[in-house]
């Protein structure tokens, strides 16, 4: 079966996930205010609006953070310079900032909370120059010993909020080789206050931000659920979309994107009538006409939601087509954001590898050959290229797990 390219057999398929709503709806309503709207996911999406609105990008508040260690170091013309939290027990602190040369090493690494210049500036909470860290007790080589930097002078002082340290911030070797002194011992202990309050900030938005991104994916599972053939598929096409995201090098921010799109494409559904959505038989032209707008019902549920901007065009491209054959716009090629051409095939890959009410699932390799095959035409060839790669890669990586069990 050629499960996808031709709009005929599209149609095939998506007449299981299509939706219908109540078009004599009052001007102005929300989309998701009428038609036949889960009670549940309703609620799920009051709050989805209000705390959307109210969650800012923590990556914000890291950015704060480090510039204000880059700041210090310049300042102080040092050649390093870090940033320690503890970690949720509290038994380690680990390094959440890092400058210089050995920031990849340094992030890797945890030490016990109660040892080292930092532990005993932490435990304390105290501020200290040590101008020669070799005649220091406290002095722990280890970390040295990792990175290959050699330190020879540091100022460490606490990050303190409301009277709870939480870590602390150090910088080390003068770039001229000279002690540090009094004055930057200040510098340092004045610019302290300020990181803790951001530090602590991106830590509550953080937790913020997960309890968020499980009302989505309840919220979507919800979705989902109206249909038995379709349970877990927001999930999955957000796991599928990161795959390929991963698989072609994408930054971190771009990835965090593809979750929310990959997890809420679909929400434009959510008006869906359960009798259109499980019509075993085709739909006719005027239910399809309802189908191909609810990319843009979705858009308009989100568009509220700073936060979910970048997701939101993502959601609302998500079924166009590489040769501009697609909805709701008819937009082609490279006009396409790449987010959406991954969504796309991830979308797709999803619904011909789990079954129908009128056909079994199809394998993976099969699904891969029908994507490869409408590549250039349905799918852009590049991301079709990454999303198998990163297909292949997984499998590998699987397969080798279970040998090494
Ligand atoms: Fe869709």
């Amino acid at each position: 079966m050629k499960a996808v390219c031709h709009r005929e057999n599209q149609s095939q398929t998506k007449n299981m996930t299509g939706f219908e709503f109540d078009q004599s709806r009052p001007e102005g309503k929300p989309d998701h205010e009428y038609g036949t709207v889960a009670q549940e996911a309703g609620a799920m999406l009051d709050l989805l609006y209000a705390v959307g609105k109210k969650v800012g990008s923590v990556s914000e508040l890291s950015q704060l953070v480090k510039e204000i260690t880059q700041m210090t170091q310049r300042t102080l013309k040092a050649t390093a310079s870090s940033v320690l939290l503890f970690d949720d027990e509290e038994r380690e602190l680990r390094f959440e900032i890092a400058e210089g040369k050995s920031e990849k090493a340094l992030r890797k690494m945890k030490l016990n909370a109660k040892s080292g210049i930092a532990g005993w500036v932490a435990q304390h909470e105290e501020p200290i120059i040590i101008n020669d860290v070799n005649t220091d007790w406290r002095f722990n080589g280890s970390i040295d010993e990792v990175t290959g930097f050699i330190t020879k002078s540091i100022i460490c002082v606490p990050l303190i909020v409301h009277r709870k340290v939480i870590g602390v911030i150090e910088v080390l070797n003068k770039t001229d080789g000279s002690d540090f002194n009094e004055q930057d011992l200040e510098t340092l202990t004045s610019v302290a206050p300020t990181a803790a309050i951001a530090l602590e900030n991106a830590q509550l938005h953080q937790s913020v931000l997960s309890a968020y991104k499980s009302t989505i994916k309840a919220l979507a599972a919800a979705i989902d659920a109206k249909d038995h053939y379709t349970r877990g598929h927001s999930q999955r096409v957000m796991e599928y979309t990161l795959m390929g995201g991963l698989s072609l090098s994408l930054p971190r921010d771009e990835l965090e994107i593809l979750e929310y799109a990959g997890i809420l494409h679909d929400i434009g559904k959510i008006g869906i009538a359960d009798g259109i959505l499980s019509k075993p038989g085709p739909l006719d032209e005027h239910e399809w006409e309802i189908i191909r707008q609810h990319p843009r019902i979705g858009s308009n549920i989100l568009k509220d939601i700073p936060f979910l901007e970048k997701a939101r065009i993502l959601v609302l491209h998500h079924h166009e087509r590489y040769d501009g054959s697609g909805y709701p716009d008819g937009i082609k090629g490279e006009d396409i954001p790449i987010g959406a051409r991954l969504l796309a095939i991830a979308d797709a890959f999803d619904t011909m590898t789990t079954g129908r009410s009128y056909r079994a699932a199809l394998s993976a390799d099969y699904a891969i050959q029908e994507l490869t095959r409408c590549s250039g035409t349905q799918f852009c060839p590049f991301a079709v290229e990454a999303f198998a790669s990163g297909y292949k890669g997984q499998q590998k990586a699987s397969n080798t797990e279970s040998i090494a069990y």
